[in-house]
């Protein structure tokens, strides 16, 4: 019997039905009020905030705000209209792709309307049938969906597992050399959840054994990580050997938007065969201006990093003083894992939110282990030592509580 399809399409039967019934408008979909930034209202009540990936404080700074406003009453949204293969094309574009090119030290650029379609649609575009694709893990649902759209061989190895990469390696050595085929690893620079950095050496220097292409998608650590934010391949002196090096605009930019960069001839080439962008209409001039601007700020802002750096430093070092089981890893992103069940989870989330006024993201199974509770804090530039200072004190008070069994 055919079934309706529309009877299958229950909350219940889909991604975080564990969460998305009971939890909806609370721990999945919250509402964020007031200005962006450590310190916003939720439920009514002024919260320290450590969910924004705003690294370097520039979704509030002043600069960006009048330089947003002004392109948006000369351009409203509108400007320009279509693809850029048919209409919307500008100058601007091919700017900013020659900037971002030159910061990453790569030949050339193309930009995406967002970080999620730039990945999966340039994974789709790279591969043919007769290539092999191998991929962490642990990496973004972006980067699993570009690999779901490769019709030939994929395979995944254990989050930054050197061993199991090799061992997947020469699977697929021997595969493409009877298919004629490529080999495309993919990684990311910083790991958003966990926030430790991918192996890139080590990955890099298995390249002369097996002949791959690497792709890193370096979304949390573009802006942040490397001279002058140059990016995660920057900082651990590899850049030359990532082929593909992605990064969005949705972190330290505060934008919206992402690029690609690599060798020219490939961005000749994806500029026509990356069907997400060429068939959608090109990134409004608001901001493709506005992420030159952005650009710049990230080049100069040593300082923006210096203190950003410090936040990380003073809230893992008080983490840690205090008992805490935190994760380690040269990103502004700070894992605290605790153990308990799912009911454990969500009281504990309930708990620090409305007892303790902090906003974090609970994390847990699939994304981590079944019985560990990850709570993600993003220490920005914006941070004050009251905001460190004040979660310090709340994780060891949930911490206590946890293992005293309160939360069951
Ligand atoms: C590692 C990684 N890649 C890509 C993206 C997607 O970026 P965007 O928000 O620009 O679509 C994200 C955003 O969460 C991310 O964390």
């Amino acid at each position: 019997m055919t079934k309706d399809l529309l009877e299958s399409l229950q909350v219940k039967n889909g991604a975080f039905s564990n969460v998305a019934i009971e939890g909806h408008g609370y721990i999945t979909f919250p509402k964020l009020k007031g200005t962006l930034g450590p310190r916003m209202q939720f439920n009514g009540t002024e919260k320290i905030v450590w969910s924004l990936n705003d690294y370097l404080g520039l979704a509030t700074n002043p600069e960006i705000h009048a330089i947003d406003a002004d392109l948006a009453s000369r351009y409203s949204m509108a400007f320009p209209m279509g693809s850029r293969i048919m209409s919307g094309n500008q100058d601007e574009h091919e700017l900013l792709e020659k900037e971002l090119a030159s910061f990453v030290h790569k030949e050339s650029a193309i930009l995406f309307n967002f970080g999620y379609q730039g990945v999966f649609s340039s994974i789709d575009a790279i591969l043919k049938r007769q290539d092999v694709v191998i991929y962490d893990d642990e990496s973004h649902a972006c980067i699993i969906d570009g690999v779901r759209l490769h019709n030939g061989k994929r395979m995944s190895f254990k989050h930054n597992d050197l061993v199991d990469l090799e061992n997947k390696l020469s699977r697929a050595k021997a595969l493409t050399e009877k298919s004629n085929g490529g080999i495309l690893v993919i990684s990311e620079g910083v790991f958003s959840m966990r926030g430790d950095l991918g192996k890139l050496k080590e990955i890099i220097s298995l390249k002369p054994k097996y002949g791959f292409r690497l792709f890193i998608d370096d979304a949390h650590g573009f802006g942040v990580n490397g001279n002058n934010g140059a990016g995660t391949g920057d900082a651990l002196g590899v850049q030359a050997d990532i082929d593909f090096y992605f990064a969005t605009f949705a972190k330290s930019m505060a934008s919206t938007g992402a690029f690609l960069a690599s060798k020219k001839h490939v961005i000749d080439y994806l500029y026509y065969n990356t069907r997400s962008q060429v068939f959608a209409k090109a990134l409004p001039l608001i901001t493709t201006k506005g992420a030159i601007k952005r650009l710049q700020m990230i080049k100069n802002g040593d300082h923006l990093r210096k203190k950003m750096w410090e936040n990380t430093k003073n809230l893992r070092i008080g983490l840690k003083k205090a008992g805490l089981k935190i994760g380690e890893g040269d990103s502004p992103i700070t894992p605290v894992y605790m153990e308990g069940s799912l009911a454990e989870a969500r009281n504990v989330l309930v708990d620090i939110r409305e007892n303790h006024n902090i906003f974090c993201s609970g994390v847990i199974y699939p994304v981590v282990p079944k019985g560990v509770i990850l709570f993600r804090l993003v220490a920005t530039k914006n941070h004050s030592t009251d905001d460190i200072n004040e979660t310090i004190e709340a994780f060891k008070v949930i911490s206590d509580k946890m293992q005293e069994g309160y939360y069951l």
